[in-house]
């Protein structure tokens, strides 16, 4: 098969059988358009055919719009041009469905006159995800099919439903129990001589009482979304299914689709769609690479990390041993894995059995021997080097041959904790983020001496815990930690400047964050910085005074913020604000109200300058991987698409200027534009332009550079 002729024909049983193959994915790129377009006309002039059936070759049925074609001058058919003529077809059109039916792939198969389903397939409309929205009928046809609210909800949450759901909705008309084409065929010959079922002609399911409970359901859905002009722009579409004609409402979607596609939300949200996935490649890794086989896990330490991580495991499930030092700490973690699966129980979210399964696939033992058969160990004890030595050392003698020996440290140095072992190939670092059950992302840390099999074990096993694994170096902090102390060194100067903890936490709320700094500091527990302050020498003048007067955050009703006993919500408190009057008059520091902008700009660019240092360093591989850290481990806002790719947004000549303003205005030489950032900027490019080769051979010079070159 051609990329040139991604669809063939073939006449069987009296049906055209259309058979799309453009792997790896199927997307409708501008030739699968044109094929079914073809294959629409071919059923259309050929009397001796009954029907058309639309199937889909490889893993799946159409994945959707070639998203690489956004922005591009489009080329014709355009797609609602392809699925009107599918639609307009006097005989039946059947679309069998296997594997994913996403966006486009499901407008398609809605322009059909009936869909049948393999057990397994997802479906669904993710646009919203890339901020945009349906834009080939899917605000429209749907409606009109389902029902609007039930639509909307779809195609503003983005998530898929699969086949037995779709059915329940009635997106698809059947799920097939045998062979999904000989079921498909069986439909569409069962059709012959009836009355094409187009959705776009449909009118029951728009009725007032039907309009009523859309009103109901967008309140809620628009509330939710907040001012999220994908979701608003769904929600006016699929509205106007009540009231106006097809074809209008087909004209205001494809408009909406126009006006998001050009905006820099969508640029943002779409490059992290590729972001993401290149972020799985590993450079340097040699052919034929393969991951070592895990059917055995264990965690040492059962605090909220290491519990954390081991229901990642059971999840997942694969059983998984939890390794402590002593009874009673071993009892206290795996009870509050018992009490987080108990909330998901109660939530409705996990099936009471489904909490036994998980739960019996975690076992709790005291003493190191416990990891003798696992096949990767993940040690989440304390952050200190001594410990740390001391159980690689362990686990040296007590591991299995070829176990993958994991260090889940946030910023110690993980060539030093392999060197505790005579295996330090076998060693590397799988930093997970708080609480490691949800966050979705996953530094693999590549020490000097980690070996290529090892590597690729951490990043598949991170998948299978549903894990984004992203491969970075050894340095302090690695990338998402070490860019984040930048930020909090800024959250630290501008409250001695002036700003209060709501003033900086309202900044990062309007730049996009779900939470702000003080607020999420107050929540993980302000001691956890204290201690890593303490042991490496470091000050935060605020943050330190605030742990010393006994305000470590939520846990004690006080941090940044004061908190009513058992309620989460932040309350401004004077006493704070005296704290930090006194710590700025110790320093002659005449405080000043900062403008909101300045605050924003303060907090972000240094961490950009920082992400420029680390990719001069090579400790990421491509400017994308840091935007997918970000996003999956600090919630970054997808719709400025990442630190790095927001540089480009902010502007890089801006970035310069500003950082040699910071480093004047405070006398802090480290926030200089770095290098790059400068080299960049003169150069009109921006960190979007660079390769991975690029990054590659910057840092083939510098020091701590642990990415060897791309295909070395
Ligand atoms: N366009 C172009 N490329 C796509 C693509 C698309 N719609 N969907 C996936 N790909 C590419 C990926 O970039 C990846 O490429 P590389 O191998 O070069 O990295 C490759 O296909 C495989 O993708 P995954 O690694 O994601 O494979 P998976 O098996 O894990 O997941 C999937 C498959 C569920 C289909 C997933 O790829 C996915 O969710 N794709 C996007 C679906 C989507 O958002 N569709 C809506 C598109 S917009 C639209 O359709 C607008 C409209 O209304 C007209």
């Amino acid at each position: 098969m051609t990329a040139a002729n991604p669809v063939t024909t073939a006449r069987e049983d009296g049906i055209l059988v259309a058979r799309i193959a453009n792997p790896p994915v199927n997307a409708l790129s501008a030739a699968v358009r044109a094929g079914l377009l073809a294959a629409a006309r071919e059923a259309a002039a050929d009397a001796s055919v009954k029907a058309l059936v639309l199937a889909a070759e490889g893993r799946t049925f159409i994945a959707g719009a070639d998203i690489t074609e956004f922005g591009k001058p489009p080329v014709p058919p355009s797609l609602p041009e392809v699925i009107d003529a599918l639609e307009a077809l006097d005989k039946p059109v059947v679309a069998a469905i296997n594997g994913a039916a996403l966006g486009g792939g499901l407008e398609v198969a809605l322009g059909c006159h009936a869909r049948i389903a393999a057990p397994g397939a997802k479906l669904g409309l993710p646009e919203v995800k890339l901020g945009i929205l349906p834009g080939a009928g899917g605000t429209q046809r749907l409606p009109r099919l389902i029902g609007a609210a039930a639509a909307a909800r779809l195609a503003s949450e983005g998530e898929p439903v699969d086949a037995a759901k779709a059915a329940q909705l009635g997106i698809v008309d059947a799920v097939a129990e045998g062979d999904l084409l000989a079921a498909a065929k069986a439909k569409a010959l069962a059709l012959v001589g009836t009355a094409p079922r187009r959705a776009s002609a449909l009118t029951d399911k728009l009725t007032p009482a039907t309009r009523e409970e859309f009103e109901q359901a967008a309140a809620a859905i628009a509330k939710k979304a907040g001012d999220n002009p994908s979701v608003a722009a769904i929600l006016d579409c699929v509205r106007l299914t009540f009231d106006t004609p097809f074809a209008q409402g087909m004209a205001a979607e494809r408009e909406a689709f126009k006006r998001l596609v050009a905006d820099d939300r969508s640029k943002a949200m779409r490059h992290l769609f590729f972001a993401e996935r290149e972020s799985s490649r590993i450079p340097g890794q040699p052919k034929g690479t393969t991951a070592r086989p895990v059917a055995k896990a264990a965690v040492i330490g059962a605090g909220t990390m290491g519990g954390g991580i081991a229901m990642c495991f059971a999840n997942a499930g694969i059983p998984v041993t939890v390794i402590e030092t002593s009874e009673e700490g071993l009892q206290r973690g795996l009870e509050r894995v018992g009490q987080t699966y108990d909330i998901s129980v109660k939530r409705g979210s996990l099936k009471p059995e489904e909490r036994e399964r998980r739960m019996g696939r975690i076992t709790g033992k005291v003493g190191l021997e416990a990891a003798a058969d696992a096949d990767i160990v993940i040690e989440a004890a304390f952050e200190e080097m001594g410990v740390k030595k001391d159980i690689f050392g362990t686990l040296d003698r007590v591991a299995k041959p070829g176990a993958v020996l994991a260090t889940n440290t946030s910023y110690l140095n993980v060539d030093e904790i392999a060197a505790a072992t005579s295996r330090p190939g076998d060693v590397l670092g799988m930093h997970f983020f708080s609480p490691a059950n949800v966050m979705k992302l996953l530094e693999v840390v590549r020490a000097e001496k980690t070996s290529p099999d090892a590597l690729a074990t951490a990043v598949e096993i991170g998948r299978k815990l549903a894990k984004v694994p992203v491969t970075v170096g050894v340095c302090f902090g690695f990338v998402g930690n070490r860019m984040l102390s930048k930020r909090t060194a800024e959250v630290e100067r501008l409250l001695l400047e002036g700003a209060s903890p709501s003033d900086i936490d309202a900044a990062l709320a309007a730049f996009g964050f779900r939470m702000g700094a003080c607020a999420m500091g107050d929540l993980a527990g302000l001691d956890i910085g204290w201690r890593i302050r303490k042991a490496t020498g470091k000050k935060a003048p605020v943050a330190d005074a605030l742990c010393e007067a006994g305000r470590l955050g939520q846990k004690t009703g006080a941090g940044y913020y004061r908190y009513e006993k058992g309620d989460r919500t932040p309350h401004p408190d004077p006493a704070v604000t005296a704290i930090i009057e006194k710590l700025a008059a110790e320093r002659g520091i005449t405080r000043r109200a900062i403008p909101q902008q300045e605050l924003i700009e303060r907090l972000v660019f240094p961490m950009i300058n920082e992400g420029a240092r680390i990719l001069e360093e090579g400790v990421a591989y491509r400017p994308g991987d840091i935007d997918v850290i970000w996003l999956y481990g600090y919630n970054w806002p997808a719709q400025n698409g990442g630190p790095m790719f927001y540089a480009g947004l902010a502007g890089l000549p801006h970035i310069v200027e500003r950082l040699d303003r910071f480093a004047e205005q405070t006398g802090d030489e480290s926030l200089r534009p770095a290098a790059l950032l400068r080299r960049l900027a003169a150069e009109g490019r921006s960190f979007a332009d660079l390769k991975e080769s690029d990054v590659a051979a910057l840092s083939a010079g510098a020091a701590p550079a642990k990415a060897p070159a791309a295909g070395a």
